[in-house]
């Protein structure tokens, strides 16, 4: 996507060939700022202090961490050492793991003085793949915009909830939950996005927010306990999220606050769909609220907020009182029957057993992207 009229994605190869670019996301939406990552322990304190997050843009860049760990040594010690500290890096986010493995299959049946250059080719494949996916799950959900537009007689902006940010910050490029809104608003369907803050890192706020600004898509920022007040009032006619860990029985991990989301649209009768390659499954399990691992992290986050101050400068200050203990689940579960259904890249998918198991076979054969063939 663009940043002031220059095209950007989230993560590349520098020019030097030896260090990985990518914008610093901990400091928009007030400042846009790259950074060069040069070793792999750069790339997991990247990934931990939320340099970069989203689910597919962990993955990707975990393929690039162990890219940087082989150019130093590529022997399988180094590989194993590499795969343990990125994969100990965030817990919840199954792409991570998919990637690593992924990197695994490929480099360890080559001879170590193959692996180095072996390793950058199949991180930048990874990347592109996410690119690829991200812009079909756009044009499978752009179906479901453009229905809930026929649905209102052409009369009005289709209004879209989301959550947290599943934009192209969140990715290689595009997004899951945005890539529909931005295929939707290219082609001309008038399109408005409830932005949720999500707290306590407001993603939302200052990253959804500032995505959908750059790129002209009219959008309001909420609080997140607005959402159910907006559906009971008929102003969200569906909900997009995005995921970091999907089970394989249709279990929806996303972003603390999304159960919530998911609760209050079933209530209302609103759609609420997640959209996720197919490398955010995690095929090994079926219940998402005993299995998925869910982050906890700094109670910090919860107690302290930074922002822009009046004379320009990013600061933080403190919300609590001293001494307040705070609780900051990452994460939570959205069991598999709040889901209208999951926004893949080879379709859209209720979240039933039948529909689970066509989605796994089509993935199975598939290697990438697919035409609009599955869309319901
Ligand atoms: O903690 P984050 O910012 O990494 O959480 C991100 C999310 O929860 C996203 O919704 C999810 O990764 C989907 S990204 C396309």
């Amino acid at each position: 996507m663009k940043v002031d009229g220059q095209p950007y994605r989230t993560i590349w190869l520098s020019a030097d060939g030896k260090s990985v670019s990518v914008i610093d996301q901990t400091l928009l939406p007030h400042l846009f700022k790259t950074v060069e990552w040069r070793t792999v322990e750069d790339v997991v304190a990247g990934i931990r202090n939320m340099v970069v997050r989203g689910a597919p843009l962990i993955g990707a860049a975990a393929g690039y961490g162990i890219a940087l760990a082989m150019a130093v040594d590529p022997s399988d010690k180094a590989f194993e050492r590499a795969y343990e500290i990125l994969f100990a890096s965030r817990p919840t986010a199954v792409n991570l793991r998919w990637a690593l493995d992924r990197m695994r299959s490929v480099l360890l049946p080559l001879g170590p003085n193959r692996r180095a250059e072996a390793a950058f080719a199949t991180a930048k494949i990874i990347a592109d793949e996410d690119v690829e996916n991200c812009s079909a799950i756009g044009e499978h959900g752009k179906g479901l915009i453009q229905q809930a537009w026929e649905n209102a007689q052409r009369s009005r902006p289709v209004n879209v909830l989301t959550h947290c940010n599943a934009g192209w910050l969140a990715t290689v490029d595009w997004g899951t939950a945005l890539a529909p809104i931005y295929k939707a608003f290219d082609a001309g369907i008038p399109v408005h996005v409830w932005v949720d803050e999500t707290r306590p890192r407001n993603q939302g706020a200052s990253l959804t927010a500032w995505e959908l600004g750059h790129h002209g898509v009219p959008h309001t920022v909420i609080v997140d306990n607005a959402g159910g007040h907006l559906m009971q009032h008929g102003q969200v006619d569906l909900c997009i999220v995005g995921s970091d860990r999907t089970t394989a029985g249709g279990d929806v991990c996303n972003k603390i606050g999304t159960y919530l989301k998911a609760l209050a649209a079933h209530d209302n009768r609103v759609p609420f769909y997640v959209a996720l390659p197919v490398s955010t499954i995690d095929w090994t399990i079926d219940d998402g609220v005993k299995s998925i691992p869910i982050e906890t992290r700094a109670p910090e986050e919860v107690t302290v907020i930074s922002g822009l101050s009046g004379d320009g400068k990013i600061g933080s200050v403190r919300l609590t009182p001293e001494g307040s203990p705070a609780m900051n689940y990452a994460f939570d579960v959205t069991p598999r029957r709040f889901v209208t259904g999951l926004v893949t890249e080879f379709g859209v998918f209720p979240p039933l057993p039948e529909e689970m198991a066509k989605l796994r076979q089509e993935a199975a054969l598939g290697t990438g992207s697919h035409p609009p063939s599955h869309d319901r």
